[in-house]
Protein backbone atom coordinates (compact mmCIF):
# COMPACT_ATOMS: atom_id res chain seq x y z
CA UNK A 1 0.00 0.00 0.00
CA UNK A 2 1.20 3.43 -0.91
CA UNK A 3 0.97 5.61 2.27
CA UNK A 4 0.09 9.24 1.27
CA UNK A 5 -0.60 12.02 3.45
CA UNK A 6 -4.15 11.97 5.68
CA UNK A 7 -6.17 13.17 7.84
CA UNK A 8 -8.45 10.89 10.05
CA UNK A 9 -11.35 12.17 12.28
CA UNK A 10 -13.39 9.80 14.40
CA UNK A 11 -16.93 10.23 15.44
CA UNK A 12 -18.32 9.90 18.69
CA UNK A 13 -21.38 7.37 18.49
CA UNK A 14 -22.22 4.42 21.03
CA UNK A 15 -22.91 1.34 19.32
CA UNK A 16 -24.76 -1.41 20.88
CA UNK A 17 -24.93 -4.71 18.47
CA UNK A 18 -26.27 -7.63 18.97
CA UNK A 19 -29.24 -10.07 18.68
CA UNK A 20 -31.97 -9.09 21.00
CA UNK A 21 -30.20 -5.86 21.90
CA UNK A 22 -33.63 -3.69 21.32
CA UNK A 23 -34.43 -4.80 24.52
CA UNK A 24 -32.28 -2.41 26.18
CA UNK A 25 -34.00 0.73 24.00
CA UNK A 26 -35.45 2.19 27.39
CA UNK A 27 -31.97 1.88 29.25
CA UNK A 28 -30.37 3.40 26.43
CA UNK A 29 -32.51 6.14 26.35
CA UNK A 30 -31.98 6.71 30.03
CA UNK A 31 -28.18 6.82 29.14
CA UNK A 32 -29.05 9.69 27.02
CA UNK A 33 -31.00 11.61 30.03
CA UNK A 34 -33.73 11.61 27.94
CA UNK A 35 -37.52 11.36 29.37
CA UNK A 36 -39.56 11.83 26.02
CA UNK A 37 -39.06 10.10 23.30
CA UNK A 38 -40.72 10.91 20.23
CA UNK A 39 -40.02 7.90 17.56
CA UNK A 40 -40.02 7.57 14.08
CA UNK A 41 -41.16 5.26 11.10
CA UNK A 42 -42.37 4.70 7.52
CA UNK A 43 -46.09 4.42 7.51
CA UNK A 44 -45.54 0.72 6.51
CA UNK A 45 -43.99 -0.07 9.97
CA UNK A 46 -45.88 1.73 12.03
CA UNK A 47 -47.39 -0.94 13.71
CA UNK A 48 -44.06 -2.85 14.13
CA UNK A 49 -42.68 -0.09 15.09
CA UNK A 50 -45.43 0.48 18.06
CA UNK A 51 -44.47 -3.00 19.57
CA UNK A 52 -40.70 -1.81 19.25
CA UNK A 53 -41.72 1.74 21.04
CA UNK A 54 -44.43 -0.44 24.15
CA UNK A 55 -41.13 -1.30 26.04
CA UNK A 56 -40.41 2.55 26.51
CA UNK A 57 -42.92 2.73 28.81
CA UNK A 58 -43.53 7.04 30.27
CA UNK A 59 -40.42 7.83 27.91
CA UNK A 60 -42.88 7.45 25.10
CA UNK A 61 -44.08 10.66 23.73
CA UNK A 62 -45.53 9.47 20.34
CA UNK A 63 -45.26 7.73 17.04
CA UNK A 64 -44.57 9.78 13.95
CA UNK A 65 -44.45 7.90 10.62
CA UNK A 66 -44.24 9.62 8.06
CA UNK A 67 -41.25 8.91 7.12
CA UNK A 68 -40.41 8.73 3.00
CA UNK A 69 -37.67 8.13 1.36
CA UNK A 70 -35.01 11.39 0.05
CA UNK A 71 -36.87 13.48 2.81
CA UNK A 72 -38.95 16.03 1.42
CA UNK A 73 -38.53 19.44 3.26
CA UNK A 74 -41.76 19.56 4.15
CA UNK A 75 -42.41 16.36 6.12
CA UNK A 76 -38.91 17.47 7.80
CA UNK A 77 -40.90 20.64 8.75
CA UNK A 78 -44.11 18.53 9.84
CA UNK A 79 -41.97 15.89 11.59
CA UNK A 80 -40.61 19.21 13.60
CA UNK A 81 -43.67 20.47 14.75
CA UNK A 82 -44.87 17.07 16.14
CA UNK A 83 -41.56 17.22 18.20
CA UNK A 84 -42.02 20.55 19.45
CA UNK A 85 -46.03 20.14 20.31
CA UNK A 86 -45.53 16.50 22.01
CA UNK A 87 -42.40 18.69 24.09
CA UNK A 88 -39.69 15.44 22.83
CA UNK A 89 -36.42 15.49 24.21
CA UNK A 90 -34.96 12.72 21.94
CA UNK A 91 -36.46 11.05 19.10
CA UNK A 92 -35.83 7.43 18.29
CA UNK A 93 -35.52 6.43 14.30
CA UNK A 94 -36.12 2.34 13.97
CA UNK A 95 -36.35 2.03 10.62
CA UNK A 96 -34.35 2.14 8.02
CA UNK A 97 -31.85 5.33 5.98
CA UNK A 98 -35.34 7.51 5.41
CA UNK A 99 -36.36 7.22 9.06
CA UNK A 100 -32.84 7.98 9.84
CA UNK A 101 -32.98 10.81 7.74
CA UNK A 102 -36.09 12.32 9.23
CA UNK A 103 -33.99 11.80 12.61
CA UNK A 104 -31.25 13.97 11.64
CA UNK A 105 -33.66 16.42 9.98
CA UNK A 106 -35.35 17.15 13.20
CA UNK A 107 -32.20 17.02 14.95
CA UNK A 108 -30.56 19.89 13.15
CA UNK A 109 -33.06 22.31 13.93
CA UNK A 110 -34.36 21.14 17.48
CA UNK A 111 -31.17 19.75 18.11
CA UNK A 112 -32.83 16.53 19.77
CA UNK A 113 -30.42 13.54 20.45
CA UNK A 114 -31.07 11.02 17.85
CA UNK A 115 -30.94 7.24 18.82
CA UNK A 116 -31.24 5.15 15.54
CA UNK A 117 -31.99 1.56 15.52
CA UNK A 118 -31.31 0.25 11.92
CA UNK A 119 -33.40 -2.43 10.10
CA UNK A 120 -31.91 -2.09 6.57
CA UNK A 121 -27.99 -1.56 5.68
CA UNK A 122 -28.11 1.79 4.32
CA UNK A 123 -25.41 3.28 6.86
CA UNK A 124 -26.77 6.23 7.70
CA UNK A 125 -27.13 6.25 11.29
CA UNK A 126 -23.05 6.66 11.13
CA UNK A 127 -22.90 10.06 9.69
CA UNK A 128 -23.49 13.49 10.25
CA UNK A 129 -24.76 13.54 6.50
CA UNK A 130 -28.37 13.88 5.40
CA UNK A 131 -29.78 13.86 2.37
CA UNK A 132 -33.29 16.18 1.75
CA UNK A 133 -35.02 17.26 -1.63
CA UNK A 134 -36.56 20.53 -1.92
CA UNK A 135 -38.20 21.64 -5.50
CA UNK A 136 -37.30 18.08 -7.59
CA UNK A 137 -33.34 18.50 -6.25
CA UNK A 138 -31.53 16.27 -3.72
CA UNK A 139 -29.03 18.01 -1.72
CA UNK A 140 -26.93 17.50 1.43
CA UNK A 141 -26.22 19.11 4.28
CA UNK A 142 -23.17 17.93 7.10
CA UNK A 143 -24.09 19.49 10.55
CA UNK A 144 -22.47 17.28 14.03
CA UNK A 145 -25.93 17.70 15.90
CA UNK A 146 -27.51 14.80 13.44
CA UNK A 147 -25.01 12.20 13.94
CA UNK A 148 -26.97 9.47 16.09
CA UNK A 149 -25.46 9.44 19.60
CA UNK A 150 -26.78 5.66 20.10
CA UNK A 151 -26.81 2.89 17.68
CA UNK A 152 -28.48 0.51 18.77
CA UNK A 153 -27.87 -2.82 16.02
CA UNK A 154 -30.10 -5.67 16.54
CA UNK A 155 -30.34 -8.39 13.42
CA UNK A 156 -33.68 -9.43 14.62
CA UNK A 157 -34.99 -6.73 13.79
CA UNK A 158 -33.79 -7.18 10.06
CA UNK A 159 -34.89 -10.63 9.66
CA UNK A 160 -38.40 -9.94 7.94
CA UNK A 161 -36.86 -7.46 5.73
CA UNK A 162 -37.38 -8.90 2.40
CA UNK A 163 -34.55 -10.62 0.02
CA UNK A 164 -34.87 -8.00 -3.00
CA UNK A 165 -34.99 -5.00 -0.18
CA UNK A 166 -32.15 -6.56 2.03
CA UNK A 167 -29.73 -7.43 -1.62
CA UNK A 168 -30.29 -4.00 -2.50
CA UNK A 169 -29.88 -2.13 0.45
CA UNK A 170 -26.64 -4.24 1.19
CA UNK A 171 -25.27 -3.37 -2.39
CA UNK A 172 -25.78 0.70 -1.02
CA UNK A 173 -23.67 0.03 2.09
CA UNK A 174 -21.28 -1.59 -0.55
CA UNK A 175 -21.36 1.18 -2.41
CA UNK A 176 -20.24 3.25 0.70
CA UNK A 177 -17.01 1.22 1.33
CA UNK A 178 -16.48 0.98 -2.69
CA UNK A 179 -16.25 5.01 -2.40
CA UNK A 180 -14.57 4.98 0.69
CA UNK A 181 -11.47 3.12 -0.76
CA UNK A 182 -10.87 6.26 -3.31
CA UNK A 183 -12.31 9.76 -1.96
CA UNK A 184 -10.41 12.22 -1.42
CA UNK A 185 -10.44 11.41 2.03
CA UNK A 186 -9.43 7.78 2.08
CA UNK A 187 -7.01 6.82 4.89
CA UNK A 188 -5.62 3.79 6.01
CA UNK A 189 -7.99 3.02 8.90
CA UNK A 190 -11.10 3.43 6.88
CA UNK A 191 -9.59 1.70 4.11
CA UNK A 192 -9.55 -1.59 6.69
CA UNK A 193 -13.04 -1.08 7.65
CA UNK A 194 -14.25 -0.85 3.94
CA UNK A 195 -12.26 -3.96 2.73
CA UNK A 196 -14.16 -5.49 5.76
CA UNK A 197 -17.04 -4.38 5.02
CA UNK A 198 -17.10 -5.42 1.60
CA UNK A 199 -16.47 -8.88 2.55
CA UNK A 200 -19.01 -9.40 5.14
CA UNK A 201 -21.56 -7.52 2.82
CA UNK A 202 -20.87 -10.31 0.05
CA UNK A 203 -20.77 -13.13 1.79
CA UNK A 204 -23.59 -12.54 3.93
CA UNK A 205 -26.02 -11.65 1.08
CA UNK A 206 -26.35 -14.47 -1.27
CA UNK A 207 -27.04 -16.27 2.51
CA UNK A 208 -29.76 -13.89 2.93
CA UNK A 209 -31.66 -14.35 -0.25
CA UNK A 210 -31.63 -18.14 -0.06
CA UNK A 211 -33.07 -17.72 3.17
CA UNK A 212 -33.67 -14.15 4.94
CA UNK A 213 -34.28 -15.81 8.66
CA UNK A 214 -30.79 -16.96 8.58
CA UNK A 215 -29.49 -15.36 11.51
CA UNK A 216 -25.79 -15.44 11.51
CA UNK A 217 -26.17 -14.11 7.60
CA UNK A 218 -28.13 -10.95 8.86
CA UNK A 219 -25.55 -10.50 11.70
CA UNK A 220 -23.00 -10.22 9.51
CA UNK A 221 -24.68 -8.20 6.81
CA UNK A 222 -25.81 -5.75 9.65
CA UNK A 223 -22.02 -5.37 10.82
CA UNK A 224 -21.00 -4.81 7.21
CA UNK A 225 -23.33 -2.38 7.19
CA UNK A 226 -22.11 -0.81 9.98
CA UNK A 227 -18.67 -0.67 8.87
CA UNK A 228 -20.47 0.85 5.48
CA UNK A 229 -21.77 3.67 7.86
CA UNK A 230 -18.02 4.44 9.26
CA UNK A 231 -16.91 4.61 5.91
CA UNK A 232 -18.80 6.85 4.31
CA UNK A 233 -17.38 10.13 6.49
CA UNK A 234 -14.42 9.88 4.23
CA UNK A 235 -16.14 11.26 1.35
CA UNK A 236 -18.00 9.92 -1.87
CA UNK A 237 -17.55 10.36 -5.45
CA UNK A 238 -19.24 10.18 -8.76
CA UNK A 239 -21.12 6.99 -7.85
CA UNK A 240 -23.26 8.47 -5.10
CA UNK A 241 -23.34 11.83 -6.99
CA UNK A 242 -25.10 9.90 -10.18
CA UNK A 243 -27.74 8.08 -7.42
CA UNK A 244 -28.57 11.42 -5.75
CA UNK A 245 -28.81 13.35 -8.91
CA UNK A 246 -31.60 10.14 -10.12
CA UNK A 247 -32.99 9.30 -6.80
CA UNK A 248 -33.58 13.25 -5.81
CA UNK A 249 -34.76 14.65 -9.43
CA UNK A 250 -36.66 10.81 -10.75
CA UNK A 251 -37.50 9.70 -7.05
CA UNK A 252 -36.06 6.59 -7.92
CA UNK A 253 -35.28 3.69 -4.66
CA UNK A 254 -32.59 4.48 -3.11
CA UNK A 255 -30.88 1.28 -2.93
CA UNK A 256 -31.94 -0.26 -6.18
CA UNK A 257 -30.31 2.75 -7.75
CA UNK A 258 -27.17 2.31 -6.18
CA UNK A 259 -27.20 -1.41 -7.31
CA UNK A 260 -27.70 -0.69 -10.93
CA UNK A 261 -25.13 2.36 -11.10
CA UNK A 262 -22.51 0.62 -9.09
CA UNK A 263 -20.36 -1.85 -11.11
CA UNK A 264 -20.49 1.60 -14.25
CA UNK A 265 -19.41 3.79 -11.51
CA UNK A 266 -16.25 1.01 -10.83
CA UNK A 267 -15.51 0.34 -13.93
CA UNK A 268 -15.24 4.37 -14.46
CA UNK A 269 -12.69 4.76 -12.02
CA UNK A 270 -10.77 1.49 -12.81
CA UNK A 271 -7.47 2.82 -14.09
CA UNK A 272 -7.62 5.77 -12.13
CA UNK A 273 -7.79 4.04 -8.86
CA UNK A 274 -6.22 0.96 -9.31
CA UNK A 275 -5.22 -0.13 -5.60
CA UNK A 276 -8.73 0.73 -4.56
CA UNK A 277 -9.64 -1.81 -7.33
CA UNK A 278 -7.39 -4.63 -6.03
CA UNK A 279 -9.13 -4.29 -2.96
CA UNK A 280 -12.71 -4.39 -4.01
CA UNK A 281 -11.52 -7.60 -5.81
CA UNK A 282 -10.11 -9.22 -3.08
CA UNK A 283 -12.38 -8.37 -0.44
CA UNK A 284 -15.37 -9.92 -3.25
CA UNK A 285 -13.48 -13.14 -4.44
CA UNK A 286 -13.32 -12.22 -7.76
CA UNK A 287 -10.64 -11.42 -10.82
CA UNK A 288 -11.64 -8.06 -11.02
CA UNK A 289 -13.64 -5.21 -8.92
CA UNK A 290 -16.60 -4.27 -11.89
CA UNK A 291 -17.37 -7.45 -13.18
CA UNK A 292 -17.58 -8.54 -9.79
CA UNK A 293 -19.98 -6.09 -8.54
CA UNK A 294 -22.03 -6.95 -11.36
CA UNK A 295 -22.03 -10.95 -10.94
CA UNK A 296 -22.63 -10.33 -7.78
CA UNK A 297 -26.07 -8.24 -8.50
CA UNK A 298 -27.03 -10.98 -10.92
CA UNK A 299 -26.04 -13.45 -8.19
CA UNK A 300 -28.75 -12.07 -5.78
CA UNK A 301 -31.11 -11.33 -8.25
CA UNK A 302 -31.43 -7.41 -8.45
CA UNK A 303 -32.91 -5.46 -10.87
CA UNK A 304 -29.52 -4.53 -13.54
CA UNK A 305 -31.08 -1.63 -15.94
CA UNK A 306 -32.07 1.84 -14.58
CA UNK A 307 -34.81 1.15 -17.60
CA UNK A 308 -36.31 -1.18 -15.03
CA UNK A 309 -36.38 1.19 -12.69
CA UNK A 310 -38.47 3.75 -15.00
CA UNK A 311 -35.51 5.61 -16.49
CA UNK A 312 -35.75 6.94 -19.87
CA UNK A 313 -33.04 6.69 -22.19
CA UNK A 314 -34.11 10.12 -23.40
CA UNK A 315 -33.88 11.27 -19.62
CA UNK A 316 -29.79 10.69 -19.68
CA UNK A 317 -28.70 13.52 -20.78
CA UNK A 318 -30.36 15.50 -18.12
CA UNK A 319 -28.97 13.54 -15.44
CA UNK A 320 -25.40 14.41 -16.80
CA UNK A 321 -26.40 17.99 -16.42
CA UNK A 322 -27.36 17.89 -13.02
CA UNK A 323 -24.63 15.54 -11.99
CA UNK A 324 -22.30 17.81 -13.45
CA UNK A 325 -23.58 21.18 -12.15
CA UNK A 326 -21.54 20.27 -8.91
CA UNK A 327 -19.48 17.02 -8.64
CA UNK A 328 -17.90 15.28 -6.14
CA UNK A 329 -14.20 14.74 -6.79
CA UNK A 330 -13.70 11.71 -8.39
CA UNK A 331 -10.60 9.97 -9.27
CA UNK A 332 -11.23 9.45 -13.21
CA UNK A 333 -11.63 12.97 -14.62
CA UNK A 334 -15.85 13.53 -14.81
CA UNK A 335 -16.26 14.30 -18.31
CA UNK A 336 -20.01 14.72 -20.45
CA UNK A 337 -19.41 12.10 -22.88
CA UNK A 338 -17.87 9.53 -20.20
CA UNK A 339 -20.41 10.31 -17.83
CA UNK A 340 -23.34 9.63 -20.57
CA UNK A 341 -21.57 6.65 -21.73
CA UNK A 342 -21.35 5.00 -18.28
CA UNK A 343 -25.10 5.79 -17.59
CA UNK A 344 -26.15 4.49 -21.35
CA UNK A 345 -24.54 1.09 -20.30
CA UNK A 346 -26.23 1.09 -16.94
CA UNK A 347 -29.39 1.93 -18.92
CA UNK A 348 -28.94 -0.80 -21.26
CA UNK A 349 -27.96 -3.27 -17.83
CA UNK A 350 -24.77 -4.55 -20.04
CA UNK A 351 -21.84 -6.42 -18.03
CA UNK A 352 -18.52 -3.75 -17.45
CA UNK A 353 -16.14 -4.64 -20.15
N1 LIG B 1 -27.01 10.36 5.03
C1 LIG B 1 -26.55 9.16 4.91
O1 LIG B 1 -25.50 8.91 5.43
C2 LIG B 1 -27.36 8.14 4.14
C3 LIG B 1 -26.81 6.89 3.81
C4 LIG B 1 -27.59 5.97 3.11
C5 LIG B 1 -28.90 6.29 2.78
N2 LIG B 1 -29.41 7.51 3.11
C6 LIG B 1 -30.81 7.88 2.78
O2 LIG B 1 -31.66 6.84 3.21
C7 LIG B 1 -32.75 6.69 2.32
C8 LIG B 1 -32.83 5.26 1.84
O3 LIG B 1 -32.76 4.36 2.93
P1 LIG B 1 -33.05 2.82 2.76
O4 LIG B 1 -32.47 2.34 1.49
O5 LIG B 1 -32.67 2.18 4.02
O6 LIG B 1 -34.63 2.77 2.50
P2 LIG B 1 -35.89 3.02 3.45
O7 LIG B 1 -35.49 3.51 4.79
O8 LIG B 1 -36.84 3.87 2.68
O9 LIG B 1 -36.45 1.54 3.60
C9 LIG B 1 -36.90 0.85 2.44
C10 LIG B 1 -38.23 0.16 2.72
O10 LIG B 1 -38.00 -0.93 3.58
C11 LIG B 1 -38.92 -0.89 4.67
N3 LIG B 1 -38.23 -1.52 5.80
C12 LIG B 1 -37.23 -1.02 6.54
N4 LIG B 1 -36.83 -1.91 7.43
C13 LIG B 1 -37.61 -3.01 7.28
C14 LIG B 1 -37.66 -4.29 7.92
N5 LIG B 1 -36.82 -4.62 8.87
N6 LIG B 1 -38.58 -5.16 7.47
C15 LIG B 1 -39.42 -4.87 6.47
N7 LIG B 1 -39.40 -3.68 5.81
C16 LIG B 1 -38.51 -2.77 6.23
C17 LIG B 1 -39.21 0.59 4.85
O11 LIG B 1 -40.44 0.79 5.52
C18 LIG B 1 -39.25 1.07 3.41
O12 LIG B 1 -40.52 0.87 2.85
C19 LIG B 1 -32.54 7.67 1.19
O13 LIG B 1 -33.32 8.82 1.41
C20 LIG B 1 -31.05 8.00 1.30
O14 LIG B 1 -30.73 9.28 0.82
C21 LIG B 1 -28.66 8.43 3.79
Amino acid sequence: MTLKPFTYVSLASRVVFGAGSVAQLAAEVDRLGARRALVLSTPGRAASVKVIASSLGARYAGLYDKAVMHTPLEVAQDARRVAQALDADCCIAVGGGSTIGLGKAIALTTGLPVLAVPTTYSGSEMTPIQGFTEGGIKRTQRDAKMLPKTVIYDPELTLGLPPATSAASGMNAIAHCVEALYALGANPVVTLMAEEGIRALAAALPAIVRDPRDANARSEALYGAWLAGVTLNTGIALHHKLCHTLGGTWNLPHAETHAVVLPHAVRYNRDAAPEAMARVARALGAKEAATGLYDLEVKLGLKMKLSDLGVREGDLERVVKIALEAPYPNPAPVTYDGVLALLKRAHAGLRPD
